[in-house]
């Protein structure tokens, strides 16, 4: 069964904000990372996603620190077990119980938190989503750890994830670019549980930007290295991709993520209006 949080969000509520990229790295300094969250929590963003892959756990210690200086505790916080902080393709994973208890350890330092609201688990292979792991999970949502289980993925590891009953929460693309088959696992995704959406703006944007942002550098970096692993871009401007994800694409939720306080500052405003005033309705 999914949790409080899911099917709850509208208007801005369905906006998150991601902590990775630039903002895990010294592309952005960790104070403006910090102002950032700060002006997304003002603006009614509520969703936080992290990762300890992302910059050695940079990204979970700048949320960590915006978060310990807003005086409430009602924000989502999302993170991630699975992948070991590296750089590229080949980075090191570890979804074994132990190292899974160790990184939620970690995260849970870094955020400053208590309690995890969600846990993906980052893009595990299918014989990775051991009864061993599930178990510890388990356990983990026992103890008050970790609130809800996720799966962050693209591919048949979802639709085994699925399988298992045990995960509410699923993050994946959401984009025009996907196949046939992409769209039906979603429909199924999104019946069981939360469908979170990713690549949502990625995938409308230039896989070699001009690095006008710390944003678009850290994009055409990433293509320059062969790490992306986005499909071909799909035109489309960020504030009908926004409403695209969330009408016809499915997901109950978008994370995006932006290095430009304008940015940010339209896609609240695009979600908030999807619906109205002639964008796709959900
Ligand atoms: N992609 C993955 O593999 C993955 C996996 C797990 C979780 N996630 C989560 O998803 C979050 C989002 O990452 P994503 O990869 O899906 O990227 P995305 O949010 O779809 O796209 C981010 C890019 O869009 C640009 N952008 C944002 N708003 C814009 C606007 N209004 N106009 C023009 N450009 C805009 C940003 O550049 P500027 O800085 O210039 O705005 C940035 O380069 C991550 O932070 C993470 O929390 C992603």
């Amino acid at each position: 069964m999914a949790d409080d949080h899911r099917d709850n969000a509208t208007g801005v509520r369905r906006l998150g904000f991601g902590v990775s990229g630039p903002h895990a790295s010294p592309l952005i300094r960790p104070e403006t990372t910090v102002e950032m969250i700060h002006l997304a929590y003002a603006l009614g963003i509520r969703l936080f996603d992290t990762g300890p892959a992302y910059g050695a756990g940079e990204g979970e210690r700048r949320l960590g620190e915006a978060l310990a200086r807003i005086p409430t505790f009602d924000p989502i916080v999302a993170t991630k077990v699975g992948i070991l902080p590296g750089r590229g393709k080949n980075r090191a994973r570890d979804f074994s119980p132990d190292g899974v208890r160790r990184s939620v350890e970690g995260s849970l330092k870094r955020l400053r938190r208590s309690r995890i609201d969600w846990l993906f688990l980052h893009g595990p292979a299918p014989h990775e989503l051991t009864d061993k792991l599930i178990k510890t999970l388990g356990d983990l949502q026992r103890e008050g750890r970790v609130v809800s289980l996720g799966v962050c993925g693209r591919g048949p590891e979802l639709d085994i994830a699925l399988q298992t009953g045990e995960f509410t929460h699923f993050m994946a693309p959401v984009n025009v670019g996907l196949t046939p088959e992409d769209m039906e696992r979603l429909y199924r995704l999104r019946s069981a549980g939360e469908l979170i959406g990713i690549e949502t703006l990625a995938a409308a944007h230039p896989r070699f930007p001009w690095p006008r942002t710390a944003g678009s550098a850290w994009r055409l970096a990433r293509s320059l290295m062969g790490w992306s692993s986005q499909r071909p871009p799909t035109p489309m401007m960020p504030d009908e991709a926004l409403c695209w994800a969330l009408g016809e694409g499915g997901a109950h939720r978008v994370v995006t993520t932006t290095s430009n306080r304008e940015h940010l500052e339209a896609n609240v405003l695009a979600v908030t209006n999807c619906g109205r005033g002639g964008l796709i309705t959900g």
